[in-house]
This record gives C-alpha cells, sequence and structure tokens, in this order.
C-alpha cells in the first residue's frame, strides 16, 4: 500500500508538471548537450546539495578530502550512532543539540551559496548564456537537418550564433565592446580601446561614426590612434556646420555605404529605399567628398595579385 501511494503521487507530479507547465520547478533541467572541451561555470547542484557545495569551498586545494569524505563521513558516523548515543539523557541532549546545528548549518551554507551567487556577474552570465544555448539546441534540434550523425555536441560547436558570441569574447573583446559588454554578456575588466562593434556597418553605427559629437567618443575612435585622426577631424571641421541639405545628403550616404554590408536585418529597407541609395552613392563620390581620401567600389589590387598566395610583408 505504501508503495502504491508513493507511485501514485509521484505519477501525480508527472502529469500535473506535463499538464499545466512546460517549465515548472518540477520538471528536470533540459539543457544544451554536454561539450567537455568547453568550460562550464553555470554547474550547480540542486538546491539540496547547495549546502555541501559550499562547505567544499572551505576546504580549498589539497585540503579538500576534508570537506568532501572525513568531515561528511564523521558526521554520518555520528549520525547512525544516534540511536545508542540517545538511550542516556545526556545523549539525548547532545543529538538534538547536534540535529538542530547540522540543520542550521546546513541551511547557512545553503543560504551562503544562493547569496554568493546572486552577486556573481560571472555566474548570473554563464547561467543565462546555458539557458539560451538550452533554448538554441531544441530549435536546431528540431530543423529538418535534425541531429547531425557527429552528435547533439556539435549542433552547438558549428552554430554561428553560438559560436559568434564566444569568439568575440576570446579574440576581440581585448579591445573592442559589443553593447558595452563582452560579446556573450559579461562585463570586461579591460579598459576599452577600440570601438563597440554592436550593429558594426548598420546606418545606426555609421551615423555614429559620421557625427561630431560621437566619433571621437571611446564607442568608435575615442581610444584608437584615430581620436584625431583624419577622419575625426574631418567629420569635425566640415560635418559640424553642415546645412540641413547636406545634412540629409550625409544621410543618405551613410544609406548607401551601409546597404554594401546586405545586413539582414536591413535587407527590406534596402530594397525598398534603393533609388535613395543610388543617390547616395553618387554623393559620396562627388559632392560628399569622401573619395577625397577613400576609395569606393575599387578592385582591391592586392586581391588580384598574379600570386594569390604571397605573403605581403608591408
Ligand atoms: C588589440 C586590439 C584589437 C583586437 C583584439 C581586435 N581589434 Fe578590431 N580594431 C582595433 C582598433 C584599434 C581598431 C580601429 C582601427 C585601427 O586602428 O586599425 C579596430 C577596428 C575594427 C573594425 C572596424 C571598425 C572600427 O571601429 O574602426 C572592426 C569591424 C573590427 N576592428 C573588428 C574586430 C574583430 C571582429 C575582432 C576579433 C576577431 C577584433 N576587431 C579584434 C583593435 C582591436
Ligand atoms: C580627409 C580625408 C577623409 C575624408 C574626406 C573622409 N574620410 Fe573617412 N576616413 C579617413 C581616414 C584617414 C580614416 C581612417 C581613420 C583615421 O585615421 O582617421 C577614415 C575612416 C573612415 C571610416 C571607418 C572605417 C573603418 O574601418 O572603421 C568610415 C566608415 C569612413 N571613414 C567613412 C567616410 C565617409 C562616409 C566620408 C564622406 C562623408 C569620409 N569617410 C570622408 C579619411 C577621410
Amino acid at each position: 500500500m505504501a508503495c502504491l501511494a508513493v507511485l501514485a503521487t509521484v505519477l501525480f507530479l508527472i502529469l500535473r508538471h506535463r499538464i499545466f507547465s512546460h517549465t515548472g520547478p518540477l520538471g528536470a533541467e533540459f539543457g544544451a548537450p554536454a561539450d567537455p572541451s568547453e568550460p562550464y561555470s553555470a554547474a550547480r547542484p540542486d538546491w539540496y546539495f547547495l549546502f555541501l557545495f559550499q562547505f567544499l569551498k572551505l576546504f580549498p586545494g589539497g585540503t579538500e578530502v576534508w570537506g568532501a569524505f572525513i568531515i561528511p563521513g564523521l558526521v554520518m558516523l555520528v549520525i547512525f550512532l544516534m540511536p545508542f548515543i540517545g538511550q542516556w539523557r545526556l545523549g539525548h541532549r547532545f543529538n538534538l543539540g547536534l540535529l538542530f546545528s547540522l540543520l542550521a548549518g546546513a541551511g547557512l551554507l545553503t543560504y551562503m551559496a544562493w547569496a554568493e551567487d546572486r552577486h556573481n556577474e560571472n555566474y548570473q552570465s554563464a547561467a543565462k548564456a546555458a539557458e539560451g544555448e538550452a533554448k538554441r539546441v531544441r530549435v536546431l534540434a528540431a530543423s529538418p537537418s535534425g541531429i547531425p550523425t557527429s552528435g547533439a555536441v556539435t549542433l552547438l560547436r558549428n552554430d554561428p550564433l553560438t559560436q559568434g558570441p564566444k569568439l568575440f569574447a576570446q579574440k576581440c573583446a581585448g579591445c573592442h565592446r559589443f553593447d558595452g559588454h563582452d560579446g556573450s554578456g559579461r562585463p570586461v575588466k579591460d579598459p576599452q580601446s577600440a570601438s563597440d562593434l554592436k550593429g558594426f556597418a548598420s546606418r545606426e553605427w555609421l551615423g555614429g561614426l559620421l557625427d561630431p559629437d560621437k566619433i571621437s567618443t571611446t564607442n568608435y575612435f575615442g581610444a584608437t590612434s584615430h581620436r584625431d585622426g583624419k577622419m575625426a577631424r574631418f567629420v569635425k571641421k566640415n560635418i559640424t556646420g553642415y546645412s540641413p541639405e547636406q545634412k540629409e545628403n550625409l544621410r543618405k550616404v551613410i544609406a548607401a555605404l551601409s546597404a554594401e554590408a546586405q545586413l539582414k536585418p536591413q535587407l527590406a529597407a534596402d530594397q525598398r529605399e534603393a533609388a535613395m541609395i543610388e543617390q547616395g552613392r553618387t554623393l559620396l563620390r562627388e559632392e560628399m567628398k569622401c573619395t577625397d581620401c577613400h576609395e569606393f567600389g575599387k578592385k582591391d589590387e592586392d586581391a588580384t595579385r598574379s600570386e594569390p598566395y604571397r605573403v605581403r610583408l608591408a
């Protein structure tokens, strides 16, 4: 009867969960496939083991065996002996005292673990990233190509949307930023020494670069050697005094330049405003003086070299 009752309870919980929620607290976590080649800093035990996890942190380096085996082992031993100890009046009090201090200690450690994580930006962003990857991998697995024979792990390894931010954090965030962070949502400690690349090549980004108030800020050329370079001087000297008509021309130039990048989110606008963009191209070459210094649409001589393998040394 007892077994039946347990079974019925479990079944009830499962069905209730199935019917009433998809991602409720009762559901087992369904994360992205574990990838041993990547660090995973969002790993945490379930809440009822958090105290042990926190306890382990008190024993750094070689002393870990005390926190992992010896002390918990001794505590377990005493708990096993409790029925015998409890036969004496004093022993009974000892048992009660020990029990309540263990519970209080576990409670305190659980709270500490929770509070520490709450203020740990690295953990928070890793947990968020893990959540995002879990969602993404489900989309990829459900796509027509499904799970490749190389295994579910490669779904995310070969996914640009997943790898891009990670590569940015590794290779670019030392100097650049993406919307103020390292691409994967984490803050960067090193000072920013190059532009913020969120929306790079979009009309908005180029509009900022060609804005006299913005070009020499940290999010554009402010922290680079171009801070007071030719371009910054041109923008500040010439564009500051633009008439409304020239400003309108600049808007067209920006749209034309941005259209070169064929950015997906801008494709509709680029098609809609094809005529304006064509005007922009002409303005860029003629009235707006960009080609005084830049080239526009000229073949890259280096790229058409007859010996494509030749390494450029200069
Ligand atoms: C060592 C610092 C450093 C690293 C690392 C770096 N960049 Fe840059 N990047 C710069 C600087 C400085 C400029 C400004 C132009 C220049 O000085 O040549 C720049 C310019 C750019 C530009 C042109 C836009 C602009 O602001 O002028 C793009 C796009 C760009 N970088 C992308 C990347 C990407 C993508 C990565 C990572 C794969 C990367 N950069 C890594 C320093 C860096
Ligand atoms: C006086 C010469 C000059 C003129 C005129 C000029 N630029 Fe520049 N531009 C530069 C130089 C030089 C750079 C490289 C940064 C530096 O050293 O200032 C640059 C950089 C840029 C960049 C950044 C490229 C990158 O890799 O991030 C863009 C975009 C740009 N210019 C667009 C324009 C547009 C659009 C116009 C016309 C409205 C224009 N420029 C007019 C000299 C000029």
